[in-house]
């Protein structure tokens, strides 16, 4: 399949007022990525960190540092997220309808990875242009709660639209984000995700290395299956 396994533990489950030693801690037990929710209060019912806080986090860590823009407007915060050290920008389907092409060339002009994110109620036909145009994304996000909170029930349905990307496009990094851990992984895996976001069951783990390592077994083991 050419593509490699990515656990992201998502800091918003994290204790934010202690991120660097969190980020240190998740990098510690074996996280590859560092998932950072970016949300406005208005394209969801939540407000969190913007630009800010991933410039003092980057002054503690090299970590790719995985941006999620649950926002209204995300061409707005290409240029800030460029300048103080953001390594992925993804940003919602639902959100980039008029100007995703603009978007994608900018957040690569800021040396950004670009990624697109679709909600549960989206229709995974609607990312296919973003990926199948001359200067495409380089990650789709599959949500597998409703975007907004941690802590909620992974939706086993949505692996249709990671199955659909994985058969259309076998090298393509595809992203979950939402309910993930020991109990759903395999599921994810199997359809063929390979980044893995997990926030309450990484952080509310005893041992939350042992969680890294398990996702990180199941998305190799269905990668020697394909
Ligand atoms: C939800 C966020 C997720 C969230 C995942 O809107 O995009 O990244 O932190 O948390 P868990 O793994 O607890 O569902
Ligand atoms: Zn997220």
């Amino acid at each position: 399949m050419g593509v490699t396994p990515k656990i992201a533990p998502s800091m918003l489950s994290s204790d934010f007022a202690n991120l660097a030693s969190e980020a240190k801690r998740m990098l510690d037990f074996g996280a590859d990525w560092l998932h950072m929710d970016i949300m406005d209060g208005h394209f969801v019912p939540n407000l969190t960190i913007g630009a800010p806080v991933i410039e003092s986090l980057r002054k503690h860590t090299k970590a790719y540092l995985d941006c999620h823009l649950m926002v209204t407007n995300p061409i707005d915060y290409v240029e800030p997220l460029g300048k103080v050290g953001a390594s992925g920008f993804t940003f919602h389907v639902e959100a980039s309808k008029e100007n995703w092409q603009e978007l994608i060339q900018k957040i690569k002009s800021k040396g950004m990875k670009p990624g697109v994110a679709l909600k549960p109620g989206t229709p995974i036909e609607e990312v296919y242009p973003l990926v199948d145009c001359e200067n495409p994304v380089e990650m789709v996000l599959v949500m597998t709660v409703e975007p907004g909170f941690g802590g909620q029930k992974f939706m086993p349905e949505m692996m249709d639209k990671v199955r659909a990307l994985r058969k259309k496009y076998a090298s393509l990094d595809i992203e979950v984000d939402g309910g993930l851990g020991p109990s759903t992984i395999d599921m994810a895996a199997s359809a063929g995700a390979n980044c893995i976001v997990a926030g309450s069951s990484v952080f509310g783990a005893p041992e939350p290395a042992a969680v890294i390592s398990h996702m990180r077994k199941s998305v190799l083991e269905n990668e020697e299956k394909c």
